[in-house]
């Protein structure tokens, strides 16, 4: 089993950005983390982050072709990408969507996430540790036979 963790806009500043809001581990400490707890798992992970909207997208399109799963930070872009969301609709592979901080504890306008209708969940507010959840997540969906919420997609 193969999953991306894709990571969007800003989040290659972790550690140095916010840290009351995501914490002062980087992005680099997370991916080596997830590394290990995967492997842990006998899941192989791969990584991406962009801060521009199209380059996603292009991830998210290579994905389904190369991966089982993805878990998926999109920033803010979570709030109002609707070519995020369609990309997310049009490849077949589950995609949980993750936040560090509680996005519904936050502004007004984080408490709206148009991926989430897409996504096979989301995890948020839990920290670095929302990565973690979020691969403990696809595993047991992967377990469970891998069903996709191709309702949810249609
Ligand atoms: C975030 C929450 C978003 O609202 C914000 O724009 C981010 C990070 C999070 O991980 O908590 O860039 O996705």
């Amino acid at each position: 089993m193969r999953v991306l963790v894709l990571n969007g806009p800003n989040l290659n500043l972790l550690g140095e950005r916010e840290p009351g809001i995501y914490g002062s581990t980087s992005l680099e400490e997370i991916c080596t983390h997830l590394s290990s707890a995967a492997e842990a798992m006998g899941i192989t992970v791969c990584f991406a982050q962009s801060n521009h909207e199209g380059e996603i997208i292009d991830i998210l399109h290579a994905a389904r072709l190369e991966c089982d799963g993805v878990i998926l930070n999109a920033g803010a872009y979570t709030h109002y990408s609707y070519a995020i969301r369609d990309a997310i609709a049009a490849i077949k592979i589950p995609v949980v969507e993750v936040h560090l901080s509680n996005i519904h504890a936050r502004d007004e306008f984080r408490h709206t996430s148009v991926i989430a209708p897409v996504c096979i969940g989301q995890i948020s507010g839990f920290g670095a540790d929302s990565y973690d959840l979020a691969l403990t997540a696809l595993a047991f969906r992967f377990n469970q036979g891998m069903p996709r919420l191709d309702e949810a997609k249609k």
